[in-house]
């Protein structure tokens, strides 16, 4: 039984192969409609969401299985004390799979030693998001036909992103991918990214703090949301909200085939006024988010 807690533990072949049959899923969606005839998805989100949790629920029926779970951990018993491994050790009697969504990172690790079932981390904390990695990974491939020999540039709030964490991990991997960090010195990328992953790899990136000086070097722009609810003091997260807001102005220096990406939700970093280039590419990857947790949850119940 496997789960997926990081994306790490997929190999670059089953990666591709993730995003092959995701491809194959938004070509003939009919094929798959009855894989997950009989099975129950648990969506377990301790912490609030909107595209995670109902994109998995989605995936789940139009597999043609079910879903249960909540969406708050106030309406479960965990708001009468119960531990996240009671939780999970209950549930999994119930489920043949599981999507979980901790505030503390480490939690869906923890739950897989409590599992009968698969877990999948829809995102623990500062730490890890690996399924929105798998959209963005899919943005990519279907926006650049390929997921090597290009410029990222991360922007925004990349210490407590855990998308960028997740990305960056995934990406290195790959072959010829210079990253560009984007972010005031307080949210800059935490050390030991830099240190397990960048260096490690000798993938090639630097730090900037503005986003007009390289613009126009970028091939795919990865903007984020500065993490509200992990900050320590209210003061802080007002000083560094509205660092970055991408206009339809700051884009003229950008390639004409530049992607935008963004995990969502967005607040103020990305102007509505965006919305309309045809470079903007987050409300795709949202779409994109669906299919690819389809083939996710069939590899993971070996549903072939
Ligand atoms: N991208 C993402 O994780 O969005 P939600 O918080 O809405 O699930």
């Amino acid at each position: 039984m496997r789960s997926l807690i990081d994306i790490l533990e997929l190999t670059t072949d089953e990666i591709n192969e993730l995003l092959d049959v995701a491809n194959d899923i938004i070509d003939n969606p009919s094929k798959y409609s009855e894989k997950c005839h009989g099975k129950k998805l648990a969506t377990l989100f301790f912490e609030p969401s909107t595209r995670t949790r109902l994109s998995f629920e989605a995936a789940m029926y139009e597999l043609g299985g079910n879903v249960l779970g909540f969406s708050e951990a106030q309406s479960s018993s965990s708001a009468k004390g119960e531990s996240v491994s009671d939780t999970i050790r209950t549930v999994s009697c119930y489920a043949d799979i599981i999507a979980m969504r901790h505030p503390k990172e480490g939690a869906p690790y923890v739950a897989t030693m409590k599992s009968r079932v698969p877990i999948i981390n829809a995102g623990d904390g500062g730490h890890n998001h690996p399924t929105q990695t798998l959209t963005d990974l899919l943005t990519i491939k279907r926006e650049k036909g390929r997921l090597n020999g290009f410029t990222i540039g991360f922007c925004g709030d990349l210490k407590f992103g855990r998308t960028v964490h997740s990305l960056i991990s995934a990406l290195s991997r790959y072959e010829n991918i210079k990253m560009v960090l984007i972010s005031p010195d307080e949210l800059k990328v935490p050390e030991y990214v830099k240190e397990e992953i960048l260096d490690k790899k000798g993938i090639e990136y630097r730090e900037v703090t503005t986003l007009d000086e390289v613009m126009g070097e970028l091939d795919i722009l990865y903007m984020t949301r500065v993490q509200k609810e992990r900050f320590f003091n209210e003061a802080d997260y007002l000083r560094l909200k509205d660092t970055y807001i991408l206009t339809p102005e700051k884009l003229n220096s950008a390639k004409s085939d530049l992607a935008i990406l963004h995990p969502l939700p967005r607040v103020n970093e990305i102007s509505v006024a965006v919305d309309d280039d045809p470079r903007a590419k987050y409300f795709d990857q949202v779409l994109n988010g669906k299919y690819v947790r389809m083939a996710l949850i069939m590899k993971l119940l070996e549903v072939r």
